[in-house]
């Protein structure tokens, strides 16, 4: 009997780190980072997103006919499983779902690889062909699921759960640290959800499962995975032991070179579908200055337009946590409700934060860098920069900067984005930000109450 103990990643955060530390992704890619991201993204995006964007199908074999479906109906599920996906509150197959879910279930079975941006059906997606293609009579594992950390796995087991719950006779397991592994004895479970070292050592090490008779293969979030080098080399490993009629399917949110070449080392002979991502744009947006004295200063500006503009919600960034944590103190103290994000905060506390904030059960939520990421708040009309992004040169970030204010063009309501500047520094930071985006950001005096009404109009 083995304690595994893998991908601690989410666990290695330092909780004694100064509270007035910058809290800021250093855009090198911070390995937990990612992975939390992602976390992150599935915990908000339990409902789907709305995506009309083209999807791009390359089939293995181009002279196949390509299937699309648009109801459930069309895909000839089990009922019980079928039961199952409409208790989810799934009506109709997300884009990404009409043409992935019939190339996934189609017999003889095919590989893909998918990709499209959190919340656009993915996990549903693999988990209902998993769920489909178990035949519970046989009694050992026959679809296996790799998610790069312990919370992805336990997500993807929770969507497994729900959908299989009228599917009684399928049971699941999770090859995640801390589970208990017995040497030699098969597991009974027909799905195994884990991360890459247990799955590994429950194959090879313990024999718990016969890879030989695995017969679908899930790579999940290939992008994260794969920026964690253990991780990477796993799953290579774990891969190479499945027979080769196993069907391969591998989901990234991302597409960069480097996870399409690997990619296509795990899954020979791919369909692949990609979902354009909602672009974001400024288009929008009127964007403002206004030129401080120092934080008080700040503050007091920021209560002055709260004066003059009716404001539905607001977000507003800082960049350090102490100046967050001041800042929600100071606008609790003013009578406003207020959230407060930051980034040592656990992933699941954050999205409840992000999810209370969306039920408009606050109105103003202050938040750091690192979670500018995962707020993606359609109702938000005012953004407020109290501190300019910037990174660890002091450049402008522009990324960050688009991300913060920017709306996905479509969809996307009005809003106003202000920008506070109390140094030389901000105001060259500015005119980096006006000139990368083109467009001028408009000075506002918020003492010139009539001049901001009209503005602000
Ligand atoms: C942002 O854009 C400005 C203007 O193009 C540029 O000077 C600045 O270096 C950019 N920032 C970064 C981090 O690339």
């Amino acid at each position: 009997i083995g304690i595994l103990d893998i991908t601690a990643e989410l666990l290695d955060r330092n909780p004694n780190k100064d509270s007035g530390s910058v809290d800021m992704d250093d855009g090198q890619g911070d390995k937990a980072e990612l992975a939390e991201q992602s976390l992150l993204n599935k915990l908000i995006h339990r409902s789907l997103v709305i995506n009309q964007n083209q999807v791009e199908v390359m089939q293995a074999d181009p002279s196949s006919p390509l299937f699309s479906v648009k109801t459930f109906e069309e895909l000839r599920l089990k009922p019980e499983l079928l039961e199952g996906v409409y208790s989810m509150g799934f009506n109709r197959p997300s884009r990404i779902q009409e043409s992935a879910l019939p190339l996934m279930l189609a017999q003889p079975l095919q590989n893909l690889i998918a990709q499209s941006q959190s919340g656009t059906g993915k996990t549903a997606a693999f988990c209902l062909a998993m769920l489909s293609h178990v035949n519970p009579a046989n009694q050992w594992t026959q679809c296996l699921c790799v998610a790069p950390t312990y919370e992805l796995a336990l997500q993807t087991g929770q969507v497994i759960e729900q959908m299989g719950k009228f599917c009684p006779d399928v049971k699941l397991a999770y090859a995640v640290r801390g589970t208990k592994a017995v040497r030699g004895s098969r597991l009974q479970e027909h799905i195994v959800v884990g991360t890459p070292g247990t799955v590994l050592d429950w194959c090879t090490k313990y024999k718990m499962i016969d890879p030989k008779k695995i017969s679908i293969f899930v790579l999940d979030e290939a992008d994260v995975m794969i920026n964690m080098q253990g991780h990477r080399d796993q799953s290579i490993r774990i891969h190479r032991q499945l027979s080769e009629d196993c069907q391969m399917l591998l989901f990234s949110a991302t597409f960069e070179d480097s996870v399409l070449q690997f990619a296509k080392r795990v899954v020979p002979d791919p369909n692949i579908i990609k979902l354009k991502r909602e672009e974001e744009t400024l288009d929008t947006i009127k964007q403002f200055y206004v030129v401080c004295s120092g934080k008080e200063d700040k503050f007091n500006s920021l209560c002055n337009l709260y004066g003059c503009l009716t404001i539905a919600q607001t977000v507003i960034f800082c960049h350090t946590r102490k100046m967050a944590s001041w800042l929600a103190a100071s606008l609790t103290t003013e009578g406003h409700q207020v959230a407060l994000l930051s980034g040592e905060m656990m992933v699941d506390q954050r999205a409840a934060v992000i999810e209370r904030f969306r039920n408009g059960k606050e109105k103003v939520l202050v938040s750091t860098n690192v979670c500018s990421r995962g707020i993606d708040v359609a109702q938000v009309t005012l953004v407020v920069n109290f501190d300019l992004p910037v990174n660890m040169k002091g450049d402008a970030d522009n990324e960050t900067y688009l991300h913060r204010i920017g709306r996905s063009g479509r969809f996307g309501k009005r809003g106003f984005a202000v920008n506070m500047v109390d140094s030389e520094e901000d105001m060259v930071v500015l005119k980096q930000i006006e000139e990368h985006f083109g467009r001028k950001i408009t000075k506002l005096d918020t003492s010139e109450l009539e001049q901001m009404e009209m503005l602000l109009k």
